[in-house]
């Protein structure tokens, strides 16, 4: 292959699978402030086939062809001007940044401040499933929820990429920790220290449920309005998957009051109900931070959170790792790696 050029799959145009292909394009060169990383792996994620269905277009709106892909681990390769906290050869991972993406190539630049050296004991694999789905659990349980010592936490979808992160640093935090699964997931949500497991496919898993001092909805839609009832009045719901409100637009969007009015729209149903159960409802939608991500490498140094792979598939079979992960049933992460590719 030519030294300049690599293998990358490109989002060209919206759509189902096939609008996204594996293409030879230039290596891309790291601007201010920017690390190149010889991608050695990247984790899939539900928001890649939503991006690629055209459903972020309202809040992410970036310039097609793009290569996508929103996390990665790899290897320091070339530093932009001006990078102060990294090195060639440093083995890092990253969320990249939401407008440029890029994780689904041999190489890819992330700015400095996306980025963390990875932990030690992880492989690339490892290391590339924990950014996007630990940072959301992180940043949800942590600056939204205030999880700590006792509280009783509901989180539902327990055993997918965001769920098994979720249980273990909710156990962490010194939460009691209820969540859902399917049969196939219990075992695995037991192991990672979930205290009371739901079979979600038996029935209305809320039945006999309640008393929550706060909730993580993995699920959104119906799960999310019976979540509602299942939490204590002064309790907190936040979700991920459920709709977005006005705060998600200011707070984590810092998006324009047109965006803010048609979230407050959209949600105008499922806040009403919040008010009326007197609890607190907020949708988060998390952000980069290498801060973050380099408090989740020493919480895996001391053996407090660790990954969770489902399934693992070389980058020229990305098409197949979408399929699966678009089956909606990893137990874990999806990711694709890069090293069959290299040469150099
Ligand atoms: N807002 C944000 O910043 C943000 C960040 C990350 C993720 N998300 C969103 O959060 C959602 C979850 O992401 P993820 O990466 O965890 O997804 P995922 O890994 O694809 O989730 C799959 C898992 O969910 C379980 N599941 C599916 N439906 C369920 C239900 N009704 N009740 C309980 N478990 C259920 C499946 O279990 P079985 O197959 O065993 O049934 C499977 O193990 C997605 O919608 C994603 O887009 C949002």
């Amino acid at each position: 292959m030519n030294r300049h050029r690599m293998q990358a799959f490109v989002l060209s145009r919206y759509g189902g699978p096939d609008a996204m292909e594996l293409r030879e394009i230039p290596i891309p060169v790291p601007d201010e402030g920017e690390l190149r990383v010889r991608v050695m792996a990247a984790g899939l994620n539900p928001v890649d086939y939503k991006l690629r269905e055209g459903g972020l277009r309202l809040i992410n709106r970036i310039d097609l062809p793009v290569v996508g892909g929103f996390e990665l681990a790899g290897v320091v390769e070339a530093l932009g001007p001006d990078v102060r906290r990294f090195d060639v050869g440093d083995r890092v991972y990253a969320r990249v940044d939401t407008a440029l993406l890029g994780a689904f190539a041999e190489h890819a630049v992330v700015h400095e401040d996306f980025a963390a050296v990875m932990p030690r004991s992880l492989n690339y694999a490892q290391a590339a499933s924990l950014p996007l789905a630990g940072l959301t659990a992180l940043q949800a349980l942590r600056d939204e929820l205030h999880v700590g010592p006792g509280t009783k936490l509901f989180i539902s979808a327990g055993a997918g990429g965001v769920g098994t992160l979720a249980i273990q640093l909710a156990k962490y935090f010194g939460a009691d920790v209820t969540t859902t699964a399917s049969p196939k997931g219990e075992d695995l949500v037991r192991q990672l220290g979930a205290d009371v497991v739901v079979d979600y496919t038996a029935g209305d898993f809320a039945a006999g449920l309640g008393g929550f001092d706060a909730a993580l909805d993995l699920v959104g839609g119906e799960t999310l309005e019976r979540t509602l009832g299942i939490v204590k009045p002064g309790g907190s719901v936040v979700s991920i998957a459920g709709v977005p409100e006005p705060q998600t637009a200011v707070k984590d969007l810092e998006e324009s009051a047109w965006v803010t009015a048609i979230f407050w729209t959209m949600s105008m149903s499922i806040r009403r109900k919040a008010r009326a159960a007197g609890i607190r409802y907020r949708y988060l939608f998390m952000h980069p931070s290498g801060a973050d991500l380099r408090q989740l490498a020493k919480l895996v140094a001391e053996g407090s959170l660790k990954p969770v792979i489902d399934s693992t598939y070389p980058l020229e079979r990305i098409a197949d790792a979408f399929i699966a992960l678009e089956a909606g049933h990893a137990k874990g992460k999806i990711v694709v790696t890069m090293e069959g590719h290299r040469t150099m």
